[in-house]
């Protein structure tokens, strides 16, 4: 099967390899969850970069970088097609990675951006997400791409990244960091919230409790998930009768927290590996 050259390079797809998801360290653990479930059948081969988290406060050409020295690890496991569960990446390097990688590449800001106008009643959305995918624009650009009176307030949260990282889900510290961040969204009368970093949907509860009923919170793993699903069965490179499994390697040693995230979040991950950059 051909590739159509939005998604990448034109080139033949292979189709009995794994999922191949990255982030920049466990956040990424998030959207994997939502494709186990909604994938049973494909392998899911996991990658943090935990040697080099965060990536949120780093230039544009770091992250590309990164991104892409993280892709070809992924490559090396013949992954069949790329999930950037980085929002950071997502917004600074998905078009260098489409331009360079032989597969699919699927990024998280279309998706939330989708997910966030078919959920809001007013149009009037908070983004909330690292520096560098904050300055980027590039949720504010998607949203108003689909929906162009959209009001779009964006927040930069850059203490979040490491409280998820430490496994401060709930404690009070996290709390008021979120009231901190929040504030100026609220008073924007926003009635839906994007979170706009992988990372973030640990902190759900958390964020939830913050915002109040009223606003519609956003994970885009799911939405990510579906799009993936539509993405391998409209190439034909779906796997059926198979049991997938998850790998799950990281660049430098996290498992203590690493536990924590699979706790939280239903995933079961058998023996972490190590992958030299
Ligand atoms: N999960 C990454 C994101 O979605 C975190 C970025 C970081 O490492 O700062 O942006």
């Amino acid at each position: 099967m051909k590739l159509p050259a939005q998604y990448g390079k034109e080139t033949d797809l292979p189709s009995l390899g794994p999922i191949g998801v990255f982030d920049s360290g466990i956040g990424g653990l998030t959207v994997v969850a939502a494709l186990r479930h909604l994938l049973p059948n494909e392998d899911v081969f996991y990658l943090g970069d935990t040697a080099r988290v965060p990536y949120g406060g780093k230039s544009q050409e770091t992250v590309e970088r990164y991104s892409v020295e993280i892709s070809k690890l992924l490559l090396a496991e013949h992954a069949k097609i790329i999930v950037v569960a980085c929002s950071t990446s997502s917004a600074l390097a998905l078009s260098r990675l489409r331009e360079l990688l032989p597969v699919p590449v699927i990024g998280m800001v279309e998706v939330g951006a989708i997910a966030a106008v078919r959920a809001s009643h007013g149009k009037r959305i908070g983004v909330i997400g690292t520096k560098a995918t904050i300055s980027s624009g590039a949720y504010k650009q998607a949203i108003q791409k689909i929906c162009i009176g959209a009001h779009v307030v964006s927040r930069a949260c850059p203490l979040l990244v490491p409280l998820v990282e430490e496994g401060m889900f709930e404690d009070e510290i996290t709390r008021l960091a979120l009231q901190r961040y929040l504030e100026p969204l609220l008073r924007s009368s926003i009635d839906t919230l994007v979170l706009g970093c992988t990372h973030y949907p640990l902190l759900y509860q958390a964020i939830k409790q913050a915002v109040g009923p009223r606003i519609v919170v956003v994970n885009s793993g799911k939405n990510c998930a579906l799009a993936v699903k539509e993405m391998l069965t409209s190439f034909g490179i779906a796997r059926e009768l198979h049991t997938g499994e998850l790998r799950v390697a990281l660049t430098d040693s996290a498992e203590g927290f690493l536990r924590v995230a699979e706790q939280a979040l239903g995933l079961r991950i058998g023996e972490v590996e190590l992958l030299g950059l």
